[in-house]
């Protein structure tokens, strides 16, 4: 039997443990990843960096003009985790924190902002071989993608191991009530706005890991991977 390489596209709610599934999957299996949720939110913070958003507003035509300005790039840190980079400084941390979590929804929802990331992404995955995360993945970004997942999980649970992740990064301000507002609020967002609403594509396969270990997860994962990259021989 023959292995070919495939497209995995993984798409669902914010915080439902996407990243880290497909962070494993890709290396498990030996493709790349490309966490595309961290590319929006680096061209949030380079609008906030850049005076491009003021409240929930956004200068469009200003940021329209400045799109060229910014480079996103991933590069693994000595653990050979990939890192997020703008401009070539490393901006991991930054993107994470609440400040640009709660700006990330309406730099998304901007169809020039989409249009320009997606075409990035496109090139990224343009040999295959890849493992890319986010809301349109299989609905925009990659329709012919061998292996759709979409991700969910109830948004307590979310909130929960979200509040869990910023404890461990040493935030010890933000409520987990405030989390899970941010949450609900970003579901929100992301399945109403008009660009690209986070969509389930209809050949996707529903994966619901609110009561699933880390470890049940990767297998069902793995066992998909098994069965999409398996050609059977013709008899
Ligand atoms: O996956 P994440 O929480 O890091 O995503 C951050 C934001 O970016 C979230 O509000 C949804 C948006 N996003 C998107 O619109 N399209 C993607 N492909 C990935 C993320």
């Amino acid at each position: 039997m023959k292995k070919k390489k495939i497209t995995i596209a993984l798409d669902g709610y914010s915080s439902t443990g996407k990243s880290t599934m497909a962070k494993w999957l890709a290396r498990r299996v030996g493709y790349a990843y490309v966490d595309t949720g961290a590319m929006y939110r680096a061209v949030t913070l380079f609008c906030m960096e850049n005076g491009l958003i003021d409240g929930d507003k956004v200068d469009e035509e200003a940021l329209r003009g400045r799109l060229g300005d910014i480079r996103i790039t991933f590069c693994p840190n000595d653990e050979g985790r990939s890192e997020t980079y703008l401009n070539g400084r490393n901006v991991e941390t930054e993107i994470r924190g609440m400040e640009v979590s709660g700006k990330v929804s309406i730099i998304a929802a901007i169809g020039f902002v989409r249009a320009d990331m997606v075409r990035q992404q496109q090139a990224m995955g343009r040999n295959k071989g890849i493992v890319m995360d986010g809301r349109d993945i299989g609905t925009v970004v990659f329709p012919d993608a061998e292996m759709k997942v979409f991700v969910t999980a109830s948004a307590q649970v979310r909130a929960q191991r979200r509040y869990d992740e910023l404890r461990a990064k040493g935030d010890t301000s933000t409520t987990l009530e405030q989390v899970l507002e941010n949450v609900t609020e970003r579901d929100r967002l992301d399945t109403t706005r008009q660009e690209s609403p986070l969509r389930q594509a209809p050949d996707a396969v529903v994966l619901d890991n609110s009561q699933m270990t880390i470890d049940e997860q990767n297998e069902w994962l793995l066992k998909l991977f098994e069965e999409r990259t398996t050609t059977k021989p013709k008899k």
